[in-house]
Protein backbone atom coordinates (compact mmCIF):
# COMPACT_ATOMS: atom_id res chain seq x y z
CA UNK A 1 0.00 0.00 0.00
CA UNK A 2 3.20 2.64 0.57
CA UNK A 3 3.66 1.98 -3.37
CA UNK A 4 0.41 3.05 -3.90
CA UNK A 5 0.61 5.97 -1.46
CA UNK A 6 3.73 7.04 -2.56
CA UNK A 7 3.11 7.04 -6.24
CA UNK A 8 -0.68 8.56 -5.68
CA UNK A 9 0.74 11.23 -3.90
CA UNK A 10 3.12 11.60 -6.90
CA UNK A 11 0.92 11.90 -9.69
CA UNK A 12 -1.47 14.55 -7.34
CA UNK A 13 1.58 17.09 -7.52
CA UNK A 14 2.72 16.77 -11.00
CA UNK A 15 -1.21 16.93 -11.60
CA UNK A 16 -1.23 20.36 -9.50
CA UNK A 17 1.64 21.46 -11.44
CA UNK A 18 -0.38 20.60 -14.97
CA UNK A 19 -3.19 22.20 -13.59
CA UNK A 20 -1.71 25.66 -12.43
CA UNK A 21 0.95 25.57 -15.95
CA UNK A 22 -0.93 24.87 -19.15
CA UNK A 23 -2.03 27.30 -21.22
CA UNK A 24 -5.30 25.60 -22.03
CA UNK A 25 -8.27 26.39 -20.04
CA UNK A 26 -9.53 22.67 -20.71
CA UNK A 27 -6.35 20.74 -19.96
CA UNK A 28 -6.09 22.57 -16.97
CA UNK A 29 -9.68 21.56 -15.85
CA UNK A 30 -9.17 17.87 -16.31
CA UNK A 31 -5.88 17.99 -14.64
CA UNK A 32 -7.82 19.50 -11.77
CA UNK A 33 -10.64 16.92 -11.88
CA UNK A 34 -8.42 13.70 -12.32
CA UNK A 35 -6.16 15.19 -9.00
CA UNK A 36 -9.43 15.49 -7.24
CA UNK A 37 -10.19 11.64 -8.50
CA UNK A 38 -6.52 10.69 -6.75
CA UNK A 39 -7.33 12.78 -3.65
CA UNK A 40 -9.13 9.36 -2.93
CA UNK A 41 -6.34 7.07 -3.68
CA UNK A 42 -3.94 9.15 -1.41
CA UNK A 43 -6.39 9.36 1.72
CA UNK A 44 -7.21 5.81 0.87
CA UNK A 45 -3.65 4.05 0.55
CA UNK A 46 -2.72 5.93 3.54
CA UNK A 47 -5.78 4.87 6.21
CA UNK A 48 -4.99 1.66 4.65
CA UNK A 49 -1.08 1.91 5.85
CA UNK A 50 -2.46 2.81 8.89
CA UNK A 51 -4.24 0.11 9.37
CA UNK A 52 -1.91 -1.97 8.75
CA UNK A 53 0.42 -1.17 11.67
CA UNK A 54 0.83 -3.06 15.21
CA UNK A 55 0.91 0.41 16.29
CA UNK A 56 0.01 3.76 15.72
CA UNK A 57 1.57 6.47 17.31
CA UNK A 58 1.22 10.52 17.70
CA UNK A 59 3.79 10.98 14.75
CA UNK A 60 1.07 9.05 12.70
CA UNK A 61 -1.71 10.71 13.21
CA UNK A 62 0.35 14.20 12.65
CA UNK A 63 1.53 12.84 9.45
CA UNK A 64 -2.46 11.67 8.53
CA UNK A 65 -3.59 15.27 9.59
CA UNK A 66 -0.70 16.95 7.65
CA UNK A 67 -1.58 14.77 4.24
CA UNK A 68 -4.98 16.19 4.61
CA UNK A 69 -3.28 19.59 5.00
CA UNK A 70 -1.43 19.23 1.68
CA UNK A 71 -4.68 18.65 -0.13
CA UNK A 72 -6.54 21.10 1.39
CA UNK A 73 -3.62 23.32 0.44
CA UNK A 74 -3.78 22.80 -3.14
CA UNK A 75 -7.50 22.87 -3.57
CA UNK A 76 -6.86 26.40 -2.25
CA UNK A 77 -4.17 27.45 -4.33
CA UNK A 78 -6.05 25.94 -7.66
CA UNK A 79 -9.65 27.61 -6.68
CA UNK A 80 -7.93 30.94 -5.38
CA UNK A 81 -5.87 31.55 -8.72
CA UNK A 82 -9.12 30.35 -11.04
CA UNK A 83 -11.34 33.06 -9.25
CA UNK A 84 -8.73 35.57 -9.09
CA UNK A 85 -7.81 35.50 -5.54
CA UNK A 86 -4.65 36.16 -3.41
CA UNK A 87 -3.01 33.60 -3.00
CA UNK A 88 -0.42 34.04 -0.87
CA UNK A 89 -1.86 32.51 2.45
CA UNK A 90 -3.04 29.49 -0.06
CA UNK A 91 0.76 29.06 -0.95
CA UNK A 92 2.06 29.56 2.43
CA UNK A 93 -0.49 26.37 3.76
CA UNK A 94 0.80 24.23 0.78
CA UNK A 95 4.19 24.73 0.95
CA UNK A 96 4.50 24.59 4.69
CA UNK A 97 2.43 21.36 5.17
CA UNK A 98 3.76 19.53 2.43
CA UNK A 99 7.67 20.21 3.81
CA UNK A 100 6.40 18.81 6.79
CA UNK A 101 4.32 15.72 5.41
CA UNK A 102 7.44 14.58 2.91
CA UNK A 103 9.74 14.91 6.15
CA UNK A 104 7.64 12.70 8.87
CA UNK A 105 6.66 10.36 5.97
CA UNK A 106 10.29 9.91 5.12
CA UNK A 107 11.11 9.58 8.89
CA UNK A 108 8.64 7.20 9.99
CA UNK A 109 9.50 3.81 9.07
CA UNK A 110 7.75 2.32 6.16
CA UNK A 111 9.39 2.81 2.60
CA UNK A 112 12.26 4.52 2.43
CA UNK A 113 13.74 6.31 5.75
CA UNK A 114 15.91 9.21 5.33
CA UNK A 115 15.72 10.86 8.55
C1 LIG B 1 -0.53 14.96 -0.66
C2 LIG B 1 -0.56 14.44 0.54
C3 LIG B 1 0.48 13.47 1.07
C4 LIG B 1 1.84 13.41 0.82
C5 LIG B 1 2.70 14.34 -0.03
C6 LIG B 1 2.35 12.26 1.57
C7 LIG B 1 3.68 11.85 1.58
C8 LIG B 1 4.16 10.71 2.18
C9 LIG B 1 5.54 10.28 2.20
C10 LIG B 1 6.73 11.02 1.55
C11 LIG B 1 5.60 9.11 2.89
C12 LIG B 1 6.85 8.26 3.17
C13 LIG B 1 7.07 7.25 2.10
C14 LIG B 1 8.37 6.51 2.31
O1 LIG B 1 8.84 6.36 3.45
O2 LIG B 1 8.94 6.05 1.31
C15 LIG B 1 4.26 8.80 3.33
C16 LIG B 1 3.93 7.71 4.12
C17 LIG B 1 2.72 7.57 4.79
N1 LIG B 1 1.59 8.36 4.62
FE1 LIG B 1 1.41 9.95 3.41
N2 LIG B 1 1.32 11.65 2.24
C18 LIG B 1 0.16 12.36 1.97
C19 LIG B 1 -1.11 12.10 2.46
C20 LIG B 1 -1.40 11.16 3.44
C21 LIG B 1 -2.71 10.96 4.06
C22 LIG B 1 -3.95 11.79 3.72
C23 LIG B 1 -2.56 9.93 4.97
C24 LIG B 1 -3.55 9.31 5.92
C25 LIG B 1 -4.82 9.42 5.89
C26 LIG B 1 -1.20 9.46 4.91
C27 LIG B 1 -0.66 8.43 5.66
C28 LIG B 1 0.61 7.91 5.50
C29 LIG B 1 1.14 6.76 6.25
C30 LIG B 1 0.41 5.98 7.33
C31 LIG B 1 2.47 6.57 5.80
C32 LIG B 1 3.47 5.51 6.31
C33 LIG B 1 4.48 6.19 7.22
C34 LIG B 1 5.70 5.33 7.42
O3 LIG B 1 5.70 4.54 8.36
O4 LIG B 1 6.67 5.49 6.66
N3 LIG B 1 -0.52 10.24 3.98
N4 LIG B 1 3.38 9.78 2.89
Amino acid sequence: MIHLHITSWVLVLLLFVVALMAGNAKTKKIAHMTARMLYFVVIASGIWTLTSLAKVSGEYFGKAILGIVVIAGIEMVLVRTQKGRPTGMAWAVFIVSLVLTIALGLRLPLGMNFF
